[in-house]
């Protein structure tokens, strides 16, 4: 064999090996590409090449079909408890007009005007009540599901929430209410984004309305629950979403009990023993760019939004309700008025000639509403949000700004305190 024979051969064989390698790789990359285009298209449907499935994207809804003005009146269908201890009751309301009831998009609430007699006075009066719609849109019916609120532990003497005690003892079936139309921001947008719900105590229900609607959908998204409760006793509609658990494979629940009973099994009942916090979040979820809804009490809510924060997820991921007064200040949020805090706006003084209280304005309010409250004003209010019109409130003098746009249209003269801040001396009939 020549020299130049054997050069060939050598690169011949080379030749063939490299070849062999090179398909064996191809195949074994192509399958671990094919493996991970599937787990993708299962939970994030968005990244995958494959079209999105959207049956029903609430955000194409038309405006104007989704409110009525004014209130309407809507008869109680039904009440069913939704817990063992019997403190979470769902009204079922259909409208006495028997026209359709326009789509709201998952996690609105309704406003309710209640005709209640005061506990103290016992004079007849009237309040105003938010309720988030705890089923999906699309159906015959609305559905809001109450707790019943007791005094604060320790005060016994103070009298038990108004409304919600109202709904429990004096609803009843047939019973007539006036409801203004669904509304408010924190719903869960229409998009194939995987989502994690969290949610405290009653802080569940715009959470099931989420849950409805998206999982009865062809929409694959993922969605976690974590759910803090103190023990089964407490949980609502515990049956409805271990069946949701079961049927749909892109919704994972856990269920967090702070105090067990000894019926309730971990790993069953359960998922873990504690309250729902930042630790663990970080050890339970994959790395993905969620979208974070929070609804929950204050504690909650105070600990987990800023670590979501801290975490680093974006701010515009992070939507979250408080229900109440209890509500979460949104100031980890807000810019600082001017650069290094100072502001150099001329002082105002805010008079409530109700009271006969005359208080510089203070820069680090929210708003009127947490005004009014820091100063001990006794003062309605309802979603704080500027949706509902319950702080709605006379000027007799000066004028204000609004915070953000509200949704409910205050009278010529009024304003809504809880979006509201004084641009000059302001004199407020309350
Ligand atoms: C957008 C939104 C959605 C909501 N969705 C839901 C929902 O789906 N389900 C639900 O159950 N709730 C929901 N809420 C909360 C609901 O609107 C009411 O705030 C709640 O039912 C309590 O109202 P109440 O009239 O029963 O209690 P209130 O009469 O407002 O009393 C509240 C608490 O104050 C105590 N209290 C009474 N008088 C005094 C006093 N003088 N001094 C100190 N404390 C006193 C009471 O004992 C009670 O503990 C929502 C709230 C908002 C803003
Ligand atoms: S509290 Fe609802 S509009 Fe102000």
């Amino acid at each position: 064999m020549t020299s130049f024979e054997l050069i060939s051969y050598i690169f011949a064989a080379a030749f063939f090996q490299l070849s062999v390698f090179g398909t064996l790789a191809f195949y074994r990359h192509w399958q671990v590409y094919q493996t991970m285009k599937s787990n993708l298209s299962e939970f994030a449907p968005e990244l995958s090449c494959e079209p999105i499935v959207e049956d029903y994207s609430p955000d194409i809804i038309d405006e104007k079909q989704s409110v009525w003005t004014g209130l309407r009146k809507f008869r109680i269908d039904k009440k069913v408890f939704e817990d063992e201890s019997q403190s979470i009751c769902s009204f079922y309301l259909v409208p006495v007009d028997a026209q359709p009831l326009p789509i709201f998009k998952p996690g609105q609430f309704l406003t309710f005007e209640l005709a209640v007699t005061d506990p103290v006075s016992k004079e007849g009066k009237k309040v105003i009540r938010c309720y988030s719609l705890s089923d999906r849109p699309g159906l015959d019916h609305y559905r809001v599901s109450i707790k019943r609120v007791l005094p604060p532990a320790g005060s016994q003497n103070l009298p038990t929430g108004l409304a919600s005690n109202f709904f429990h003892d004096n609803v009843q079936q047939g019973e007539v209410l006036d409801v203004r139309s669904p509304n408010g921001h924190f719903f869960m947008e229409a998009s194939n984004r995987p989502v994690v719900l969290i949610a405290g105590g009653i802080g569940i229900t715009p959470m099931l309305s989420m849950l409805n609607t998206y999982l009865d959908t062809k929409n694959l998204r993922e969605i976690w629950l974590f759910y803090g409760v103190r023990n089964s006793t407490d949980q609502a509609m515990k049956m409805h979403l271990e069946a949701l658990a079961k049927e749909h494979s892109n919704f994972r629940l856990y269920i967090c009990y702070s105090k067990p009973q000894q019926k309730d099994n971990l790993g069953i009942d359960y998922q873990h023993k504690g309250r729902v916090d930042i630790s663990l979040l970080r050890l339970t979820l994959p790395l993905k760019p969620f979208q974070f809804y929070i609804c929950g009490p204050r504690p909650m809510m105070e600990t987990i939004v800023p670590a979501l924060d801290e975490w680093g997820v974006p701010k515009e991921n992070i939507h979250f309700e408080a229900f109440g007064p209890a509500s979460l200040s949104k100031s980890a949020f807000k810019k600082p008025l001017k650069e290094g805090g100072k502001i150099d706006s001329p002082p105002v003084t805010v008079t409530f000639s109700g009271s006969g209280k005359s208080i510089p304005w203070d820069e680090n309010s929210n708003s009127l509403l947490d005004f009014a409250e820091e100063n001990d004003i006794d003062v309605e209010s309802g979603c704080r949000a500027g949706g509902c019109g319950a702080c709605q409130t006379t000027i007799e003098q000066g004028e204000v700004e609004y915070i953000q746009a509200p949704d409910f249209d205050p009278d010529p003269g009024c304003c809504l305190l809880c979006v509201s801040r004084p641009t000059r001396d302001l004199v407020l009939k309350i």
